[in-house]
Protein backbone atom coordinates (compact mmCIF):
# COMPACT_ATOMS: atom_id res chain seq x y z
CA UNK A 1 0.00 0.00 0.00
CA UNK A 2 3.17 2.36 1.05
CA UNK A 3 4.41 1.66 -2.30
CA UNK A 4 1.47 2.29 -4.33
CA UNK A 5 1.27 5.55 -2.26
CA UNK A 6 4.61 6.43 -2.84
CA UNK A 7 4.25 5.73 -6.65
CA UNK A 8 1.50 8.26 -6.87
CA UNK A 9 3.05 10.59 -5.14
CA UNK A 10 6.00 10.82 -7.87
CA UNK A 11 3.04 9.87 -10.60
CA UNK A 12 1.64 13.15 -9.12
CA UNK A 13 4.75 14.93 -8.87
CA UNK A 14 5.94 14.42 -12.19
CA UNK A 15 2.94 14.60 -14.14
CA UNK A 16 0.74 17.38 -12.84
CA UNK A 17 1.55 21.11 -12.15
CA UNK A 18 2.67 22.53 -9.34
CA UNK A 19 0.16 22.97 -6.16
CA UNK A 20 0.44 26.68 -5.58
CA UNK A 21 -0.55 27.59 -2.11
CA UNK A 22 0.43 29.81 1.48
CA UNK A 23 0.34 26.41 3.53
CA UNK A 24 3.78 26.74 4.83
CA UNK A 25 3.09 22.97 7.34
CA UNK A 26 2.60 21.65 3.72
CA UNK A 27 6.04 23.18 2.22
CA UNK A 28 7.73 21.85 5.27
CA UNK A 29 7.01 18.28 5.33
CA UNK A 30 7.95 18.44 1.82
CA UNK A 31 11.00 19.38 2.21
CA UNK A 32 11.66 17.35 5.03
CA UNK A 33 10.46 14.07 2.78
CA UNK A 34 13.58 15.59 0.47
CA UNK A 35 11.50 17.35 -2.13
CA UNK A 36 12.28 20.57 -3.99
CA UNK A 37 9.61 23.36 -3.10
CA UNK A 38 9.64 26.72 -4.84
CA UNK A 39 9.56 29.45 -1.85
CA UNK A 40 9.31 33.51 -2.26
CA UNK A 41 12.04 35.98 -0.92
CA UNK A 42 11.70 39.94 -1.31
CA UNK A 43 14.42 39.46 -4.04
CA UNK A 44 13.11 36.36 -6.56
CA UNK A 45 11.60 32.85 -5.97
CA UNK A 46 13.43 30.49 -5.06
CA UNK A 47 13.88 26.42 -5.64
CA UNK A 48 14.52 24.79 -2.31
CA UNK A 49 15.93 22.13 -0.95
CA UNK A 50 17.35 21.01 2.38
CA UNK A 51 20.83 22.08 2.04
CA UNK A 52 22.24 19.08 4.00
CA UNK A 53 20.78 15.88 1.80
CA UNK A 54 22.61 15.91 -1.42
CA UNK A 55 20.07 13.89 -3.53
CA UNK A 56 17.67 16.97 -2.52
CA UNK A 57 20.60 19.27 -4.10
CA UNK A 58 21.31 16.63 -7.07
CA UNK A 59 17.38 17.15 -7.61
CA UNK A 60 17.64 21.39 -7.67
CA UNK A 61 20.27 21.46 -10.23
CA UNK A 62 18.50 18.52 -12.07
CA UNK A 63 15.43 20.52 -12.73
CA UNK A 64 17.09 23.85 -13.18
CA UNK A 65 19.66 22.39 -15.57
CA UNK A 66 21.97 24.16 -14.09
CA UNK A 67 25.63 23.82 -14.57
CA UNK A 68 27.58 21.88 -11.44
CA UNK A 69 29.78 24.44 -11.38
CA UNK A 70 27.44 27.42 -10.17
CA UNK A 71 27.15 26.71 -6.75
CA UNK A 72 23.66 27.63 -4.26
CA UNK A 73 22.82 30.11 -1.61
CA UNK A 74 22.35 28.44 1.91
CA UNK A 75 19.20 30.29 3.19
CA UNK A 76 18.87 30.48 7.08
CA UNK A 77 16.16 31.62 9.80
CA UNK A 78 18.16 33.91 11.95
CA UNK A 79 21.95 34.59 12.74
CA UNK A 80 22.90 32.68 15.26
CA UNK A 81 22.82 30.29 12.74
CA UNK A 82 26.11 31.34 10.73
CA UNK A 83 28.13 29.78 12.97
CA UNK A 84 26.25 26.10 12.07
CA UNK A 85 27.49 26.29 9.04
CA UNK A 86 30.50 28.75 8.37
CA UNK A 87 33.99 28.43 10.03
CA UNK A 88 34.46 32.04 10.45
CA UNK A 89 32.01 34.71 10.76
CA UNK A 90 34.81 37.65 11.14
CA UNK A 91 33.69 41.64 11.82
CA UNK A 92 33.25 42.91 8.91
CA UNK A 93 31.03 39.52 7.85
CA UNK A 94 29.09 40.42 11.15
CA UNK A 95 28.57 44.23 10.62
CA UNK A 96 27.24 43.40 7.28
CA UNK A 97 24.63 41.16 8.72
CA UNK A 98 24.04 43.15 11.20
CA UNK A 99 23.02 46.14 8.90
CA UNK A 100 21.64 44.34 6.16
CA UNK A 101 19.76 41.12 7.17
CA UNK A 102 16.99 39.85 6.50
CA UNK A 103 17.70 41.25 3.39
CA UNK A 104 18.80 40.92 -0.23
CA UNK A 105 22.57 40.17 0.63
CA UNK A 106 24.61 36.92 0.72
CA UNK A 107 27.75 36.85 2.87
CA UNK A 108 30.52 34.34 1.01
CA UNK A 109 32.35 32.81 4.35
CA UNK A 110 34.19 29.82 4.87
CA UNK A 111 31.87 27.10 5.08
CA UNK A 112 32.20 23.92 7.62
CA UNK A 113 32.04 20.45 6.81
CA UNK A 114 28.29 19.66 6.98
CA UNK A 115 27.83 22.03 4.17
CA UNK A 116 28.41 19.29 0.84
CA UNK A 117 30.66 20.50 -1.51
CA UNK A 118 27.45 19.95 -4.24
CA UNK A 119 25.83 22.87 -2.41
CA UNK A 120 29.15 24.98 -3.25
CA UNK A 121 30.12 23.46 -6.23
CA UNK A 122 33.42 22.00 -4.87
CA UNK A 123 34.65 25.41 -3.13
CA UNK A 124 35.67 25.59 0.24
CA UNK A 125 33.22 28.99 0.87
CA UNK A 126 29.56 29.06 1.50
CA UNK A 127 27.13 31.75 0.23
CA UNK A 128 24.37 32.75 3.41
CA UNK A 129 21.61 34.87 3.47
CA UNK A 130 18.72 35.73 5.69
CA UNK A 131 15.80 36.70 3.31
CA UNK A 132 12.97 39.23 4.15
CA UNK A 133 9.73 37.55 3.75
CA UNK A 134 7.52 36.58 6.49
CA UNK A 135 6.43 33.15 4.96
CA UNK A 136 10.17 31.92 3.94
CA UNK A 137 11.06 33.24 7.84
CA UNK A 138 8.61 31.11 9.12
CA UNK A 139 9.41 28.09 7.02
CA UNK A 140 12.67 27.98 8.02
CA UNK A 141 12.13 28.63 11.55
CA UNK A 142 10.01 25.08 11.31
CA UNK A 143 12.81 23.41 9.08
CA UNK A 144 15.65 21.33 11.09
CA UNK A 145 17.66 22.06 7.89
CA UNK A 146 18.89 25.26 5.80
CA UNK A 147 17.43 25.43 2.45
CA UNK A 148 19.68 25.79 -0.30
CA UNK A 149 17.50 27.64 -3.15
CA UNK A 150 19.20 29.21 -6.48
CA UNK A 151 16.32 31.21 -7.82
CA UNK A 152 13.50 29.36 -9.32
CA UNK A 153 14.02 29.60 -12.97
CA UNK A 154 15.28 26.90 -15.89
CA UNK A 155 19.39 28.51 -15.54
CA UNK A 156 19.76 31.26 -17.93
CA UNK A 157 16.24 32.55 -18.37
CA UNK A 158 14.74 35.09 -16.58
CA UNK A 159 14.60 34.82 -12.86
CA UNK A 160 10.66 34.32 -11.60
CA UNK A 161 9.06 37.56 -9.39
CA UNK A 162 5.49 35.85 -8.92
CA UNK A 163 4.49 31.98 -7.99
CA UNK A 164 3.06 31.94 -11.23
CA UNK A 165 6.20 32.41 -13.01
CA UNK A 166 7.60 29.60 -11.39
CA UNK A 167 5.14 27.09 -12.44
CA UNK A 168 5.23 28.26 -16.06
CA UNK A 169 8.75 26.83 -16.50
CA UNK A 170 8.95 24.27 -13.45
CA UNK A 171 5.29 23.34 -12.28
CA UNK A 172 5.44 19.87 -13.81
CA UNK A 173 8.62 19.01 -11.93
CA UNK A 174 8.17 19.91 -8.51
CA UNK A 175 4.96 19.25 -6.04
CA UNK A 176 4.08 22.70 -4.23
CA UNK A 177 5.31 26.12 -4.85
CA UNK A 178 4.72 28.49 -1.98
CA UNK A 179 2.65 31.71 -2.78
CA UNK A 180 4.31 34.99 -0.84
CA UNK A 181 3.00 37.67 -3.73
CA UNK A 182 4.40 39.06 -5.84
CA UNK A 183 9.12 39.99 -4.66
CA UNK A 184 9.28 43.38 -3.04
CA UNK A 185 13.09 43.78 -4.55
CA UNK A 186 12.58 42.23 -7.82
CA UNK A 187 16.42 41.41 -8.26
CA UNK A 188 18.79 38.65 -6.70
CA UNK A 189 21.01 39.48 -3.97
CA UNK A 190 24.15 41.47 -3.99
CA UNK A 191 27.15 39.10 -3.10
CA UNK A 192 29.57 39.84 -1.23
CA UNK A 193 32.56 37.66 -0.17
CA UNK A 194 36.22 38.58 1.61
CA UNK A 195 39.58 38.54 0.31
CA UNK A 196 42.73 36.90 2.21
CA UNK A 197 42.79 40.29 4.05
CA UNK A 198 39.16 40.32 4.90
CA UNK A 199 38.21 42.70 2.94
CA UNK A 200 35.07 43.63 1.10
CA UNK A 201 34.80 42.11 -2.53
CA UNK A 202 30.93 42.97 -4.18
CA UNK A 203 30.54 39.65 -6.74
CA UNK A 204 27.41 40.27 -8.02
CA UNK A 205 25.16 43.51 -7.98
CA UNK A 206 22.17 43.80 -5.84
CA UNK A 207 19.58 46.48 -4.29
CA UNK A 208 21.79 46.67 -1.64
CA UNK A 209 24.59 48.85 -3.56
CA UNK A 210 28.65 49.42 -3.10
CA UNK A 211 27.78 52.90 -1.28
CA UNK A 212 25.44 51.62 1.33
CA UNK A 213 28.49 48.23 1.98
CA UNK A 214 31.13 51.05 1.91
CA UNK A 215 29.25 52.78 4.71
CA UNK A 216 29.12 49.99 7.04
CA UNK A 217 32.64 48.16 6.19
CA UNK A 218 34.38 50.58 4.37
CA UNK A 219 36.26 50.10 1.09
CA UNK A 220 35.01 47.66 -0.61
CA UNK A 221 36.31 46.29 -4.33
CA UNK A 222 33.67 45.51 -7.47
CA UNK A 223 34.77 42.02 -9.02
CA UNK A 224 33.84 42.41 -12.86
CA UNK A 225 32.69 39.22 -15.00
CA UNK A 226 34.55 36.38 -16.32
CA UNK A 227 32.83 34.45 -18.72
CA UNK A 228 33.01 30.92 -16.96
CA UNK A 229 36.01 30.93 -14.45
CA UNK A 230 34.69 28.39 -11.58
CA UNK A 231 36.77 30.43 -8.62
CA UNK A 232 33.98 33.55 -9.06
CA UNK A 233 31.10 31.14 -9.76
CA UNK A 234 28.11 33.90 -10.18
CA UNK A 235 29.69 35.61 -12.83
CA UNK A 236 28.84 34.07 -15.64
CA UNK A 237 28.03 37.35 -18.15
CA UNK A 238 25.47 35.38 -20.04
CA UNK A 239 22.26 35.52 -18.06
CA UNK A 240 18.80 36.42 -16.82
CA UNK A 241 18.11 36.77 -20.87
CA UNK A 242 14.87 36.34 -22.70
CA UNK A 243 14.64 34.00 -25.75
CA UNK A 244 14.25 37.37 -28.00
CA UNK A 245 17.50 38.69 -28.25
CA UNK A 246 17.79 41.85 -25.95
CA UNK A 247 20.42 45.07 -27.16
CA UNK A 248 20.90 47.62 -25.80
CA UNK A 249 21.07 50.71 -27.78
CA UNK A 250 21.76 54.67 -26.45
CA UNK A 251 18.52 56.11 -25.53
CA UNK A 252 18.88 59.03 -28.30
CA UNK A 253 19.76 56.20 -30.95
CA UNK A 254 17.53 56.57 -34.21
CA UNK A 255 20.18 54.53 -36.73
CA UNK A 256 18.19 51.49 -36.13
CA UNK A 257 15.79 49.57 -38.49
CA UNK A 258 12.64 50.06 -36.08
CA UNK A 259 9.85 47.96 -37.40
CA UNK A 260 6.26 46.74 -36.11
CA UNK A 261 8.62 43.38 -34.64
CA UNK A 262 10.50 46.14 -32.73
CA UNK A 263 10.22 45.99 -28.88
CA UNK A 264 11.00 48.40 -26.15
CA UNK A 265 12.26 48.22 -21.99
CA UNK A 266 12.38 51.53 -21.38
CA UNK A 267 12.71 52.70 -18.08
CA UNK A 268 11.13 56.42 -17.29
CA UNK A 269 10.22 57.23 -21.03
CA UNK A 270 8.89 55.88 -23.87
CA UNK A 271 11.11 55.39 -27.71
CA UNK A 272 9.88 57.92 -30.25
CA UNK A 273 9.99 55.62 -32.85
CA UNK A 274 9.32 51.98 -31.74
CA UNK A 275 5.06 50.77 -31.37
CA UNK A 276 4.27 51.71 -28.40
CA UNK A 277 2.56 48.19 -28.15
CA UNK A 278 5.25 47.01 -27.99
CA UNK A 279 6.89 49.22 -25.27
CA UNK A 280 6.87 48.72 -21.38
CA UNK A 281 7.84 51.28 -18.61
CA UNK A 282 9.72 49.97 -15.86
CA UNK A 283 8.84 53.25 -13.64
CA UNK A 284 6.98 56.20 -15.75
CA UNK A 285 7.82 58.13 -12.31
CA UNK A 286 11.35 56.81 -12.35
CA UNK A 287 11.81 55.18 -9.26
CA UNK A 288 14.58 53.11 -9.41
CA UNK A 289 12.61 50.57 -6.76
CA UNK A 290 9.68 49.95 -8.58
CA UNK A 291 11.93 49.61 -11.93
CA UNK A 292 13.71 46.79 -10.31
CA UNK A 293 10.11 45.27 -8.88
CA UNK A 294 9.52 44.90 -12.70
CA UNK A 295 12.26 44.30 -14.15
CA UNK A 296 11.81 40.41 -15.10
CA UNK A 297 8.01 40.18 -15.02
CA UNK A 298 8.31 43.45 -18.24
CA UNK A 299 10.80 41.00 -19.89
CA UNK A 300 8.96 38.06 -19.43
CA UNK A 301 5.79 39.73 -21.12
CA UNK A 302 7.74 41.68 -24.02
CA UNK A 303 9.60 38.07 -24.60
CA UNK A 304 5.79 36.50 -25.22
CA UNK A 305 5.03 38.70 -28.00
CA UNK A 306 7.38 37.13 -30.23
CA UNK A 307 8.91 40.26 -31.51
CA UNK A 308 12.25 39.91 -33.69
CA UNK A 309 14.29 42.29 -30.86
CA UNK A 310 13.56 43.85 -28.03
CA UNK A 311 15.95 47.29 -27.34
CA UNK A 312 16.57 48.90 -24.06
CA UNK A 313 18.70 51.46 -22.55
CA UNK A 314 20.88 51.49 -19.75
CA UNK A 315 19.56 53.77 -16.90
CA UNK A 316 22.05 56.88 -16.33
CA UNK A 317 22.30 59.31 -13.56
CA UNK A 318 19.70 57.51 -11.26
CA UNK A 319 21.09 56.38 -7.84
CA UNK A 320 20.74 52.99 -7.48
CA UNK A 321 20.57 51.89 -10.72
CA UNK A 322 23.76 49.84 -10.56
CA UNK A 323 21.92 46.04 -10.75
CA UNK A 324 19.03 47.13 -12.85
CA UNK A 325 21.93 47.69 -15.36
CA UNK A 326 24.50 44.58 -14.57
CA UNK A 327 20.98 42.47 -15.38
CA UNK A 328 20.18 44.48 -18.56
CA UNK A 329 23.59 44.28 -19.74
CA UNK A 330 24.06 40.20 -18.71
CA UNK A 331 20.95 39.52 -20.23
CA UNK A 332 21.69 41.34 -23.94
CA UNK A 333 23.40 40.06 -26.51
O1 LIG B 1 18.42 36.76 -4.16
C1 LIG B 1 18.99 35.69 -4.31
O2 LIG B 1 20.20 35.55 -4.02
C2 LIG B 1 18.16 34.52 -4.83
C3 LIG B 1 17.12 34.12 -3.78
C4 LIG B 1 16.36 32.88 -4.15
O3 LIG B 1 17.75 33.99 -2.55
N1 LIG B 1 19.00 33.42 -5.16
C5 LIG B 1 19.80 33.44 -6.25
O4 LIG B 1 20.44 32.26 -6.46
O5 LIG B 1 19.93 34.40 -6.98
P1 LIG B 1 21.21 31.89 -7.81
O6 LIG B 1 21.60 30.49 -7.65
O7 LIG B 1 20.39 32.24 -8.97
O8 LIG B 1 22.49 32.74 -7.75
C6 LIG B 1 23.40 32.48 -6.73
C7 LIG B 1 24.74 32.94 -7.09
C8 LIG B 1 25.31 31.96 -8.05
O9 LIG B 1 25.52 32.54 -9.31
C9 LIG B 1 26.55 31.50 -7.39
O10 LIG B 1 27.57 31.44 -8.31
C10 LIG B 1 26.82 32.51 -6.28
O11 LIG B 1 25.54 32.93 -5.92
N2 LIG B 1 27.44 31.84 -5.16
C11 LIG B 1 26.90 30.90 -4.37
N3 LIG B 1 27.82 30.42 -3.50
C12 LIG B 1 28.97 31.08 -3.75
C13 LIG B 1 30.30 31.03 -3.21
N4 LIG B 1 30.63 30.18 -2.26
N5 LIG B 1 31.22 31.87 -3.73
C14 LIG B 1 30.90 32.73 -4.70
N6 LIG B 1 29.67 32.83 -5.26
C15 LIG B 1 28.73 32.00 -4.80
MG1 LIG C 1 19.75 32.71 -10.78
Amino acid sequence: MAKVEYDLKTYICQHMSAEIGTDIQKAAELLIEGKVVGIPTETVYGLAANALNTDAVADIFRIKNRPDFDPLIVHIADISQVELYASLFHEKAVKLAEAFWPGPLTLVLPKRNNIPFSVTSGLDTVGLRIPRHSLTLELLKQLPFPLAAPSANPFGYISPTIAQHVADQLGELIPYILDGGPCTVGVESTIVGFDKSFNPVIYRKGMITLNMIERVVGKTQVFTHSQSNPQAPGMLTSHYAPRTPLKIISSNDNTNNFSNRTGFLGFDAYHPLIPQNNQILLSPSGDIFEAARNLYASLRILDKLGLDVIYCSLIIGIPGAEALNDRLRRASV
